[in-house]
C-alpha cells in the first residue's frame, strides 16, 4: 500500500496570529505547489481564521491542536468540530501527550473526541505513545496496545482512511532524544498488527502512522525511511520554516 507521508507541524502555544501567516507564507512558498508530499501546520485556535485564508490558495492543510466532543452549547472555552470545518480546518490532533498528562485526558474522552471528529469529516490525527518509566518496565505494547484499542473504540471502519496515528513516546517530546529508527519501526510495525486486529489488513494498510519527538531535519530521512513511518509530528522544529521544510524535503527525497 502506498500511503502518502504527511508532515505535520505542532505548533502548541506558540505564534501571534500574525506571526502565524508570516511562517505559513514562508512554508507556502518553499513547499507549496506540490502534493507528493500532504504538508499540515496545527496553529493555535487564535490563529486558525487568518490562517484558513491562506491555505484555500494552496497545497498547505490546516489542522488544530485539539477539539471538544461535544457539539454545541453551555461549555465555556471549548471549541467545536463544526467550528474547525468552517475554517476549513482538515486534521486535528488529539489525545497529545501534553493533554493526557497535563490536561488529564483519558483514552475514553479522546475516543469521544476522535468519534465527533470523523463524524464531522474531520481527520483525526491520534496521538499515542509510553513515558520513560514504562518503557524501561517493558510495558510499551502494553501502554500503547490500550491507547489504540480504546482510542478507536468503535471507529467506523469505512473512515479508516481518514485516520491517522501519530507514535509519539513521551520521553522524546521536546526532549532533543528521537528513538532510533529501528525503535521507531519496531512500535510502528506492533501499532500496524493491533489496527490489522481492529479494522482487517486492507485498510489496517491505508492508516498513516506519524514519528513524533524531537524529529528534526538532521534525524528525519532515517526515520521516514523506516517502512511502517508514513510521516511526522513535529513540534520544536515546525516553529521556523527552514527546520520544518527541512524534514518536508527529507520526505519528499524518499517519496
Ligand atoms: P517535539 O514535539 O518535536 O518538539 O519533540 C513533538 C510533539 O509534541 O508533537
Amino acid at each position: 500500500m502506498n500511503r502518502k507521508n504527511l508532515i505535520a507541524g505542532n505548533w502548541k502555544m506558540n505564534k501571534t496570529a500574525s506571526e502565524a501567516v508570516d511562517l505559513v507564507k514562508e512554508i507556502s512558498s518553499m513547499v507549496g505547489g506540490q502534493s507528493t508530499v500532504q504538508v499540515c501546520v496545527c496553529p493555535p485556535f487564535t490563529s486558525l481564521a487568518k490562517v484558513s485564508e491562506l491555505v484555500e490558495q494552496n497545497e498547505i492543510m490546516l489542522g488544530a491542536q485539539n477539539m471538544s466532543e461535544k457539539s454545541a452549547g453551555a461549555f465555556t472555552g471549548e471549541i467545536s468540530a463544526e467550528m474547525l470545518r468552517d475554517l476549513y480546518v482538515s486534521f486535528v490532533i488529539l489525545g497529545h501527550s501534553e493533554r493526557r498528562q497535563l490536561f488529564g485526558e483519558s483514552n475514553s474522552t479522546i475516543n469521544a473526541k476522535v468519534l465527533t471528529a470523523v463524524n464531522n469529516n474531520l481527520k483525526p490525527i491520534y496521538c499515542i505513545g509510553e513515558t520513560l518509566e514504562e518503557r524501561e518496565q517493558g510495558r510499551i505494547l502494553e501502554i500503547v496496545g490500550s491507547q489504540v484499542r480504546e482510542g478507536l473504540d468503535s471507529f467506523p471502519i469505512r473512515s479508516v482512511e481518514h485516520l491517522v496515528i501519530a507514535y509519539e513516546p513521551v520521553w522524546a517530546i521536546g526532549t532533543g532524544k528521537t528513538a532510533t529508527n529501528e525503535m521507531a519501526q519496531e512500535v510502528h510495525s506492533e501499532i500496524r498488527n493491533i489496527l490489522v486486529e481492529l479494522f482487517g489488513q486492507t485498510p489496517a494498510s491505508s492508516i498513516r502512522i506519524l514519528y513524533g519527538g524531537s524529529m528534526k531535519p538532521e534525524n528525519a530521512a532515517g526515520l521516514l525511511a523506516q517502512p511502517d513511518v508514513d510521516g511526522g509530528l513535529i513540534g520544536g522544529a515546525s516553529l521556523t520554516s527552514r527546520s520544518f521544510c527541512g524534514i518536508v524535503k527529507s520526505a519528499l527525497e524518499l517519496s
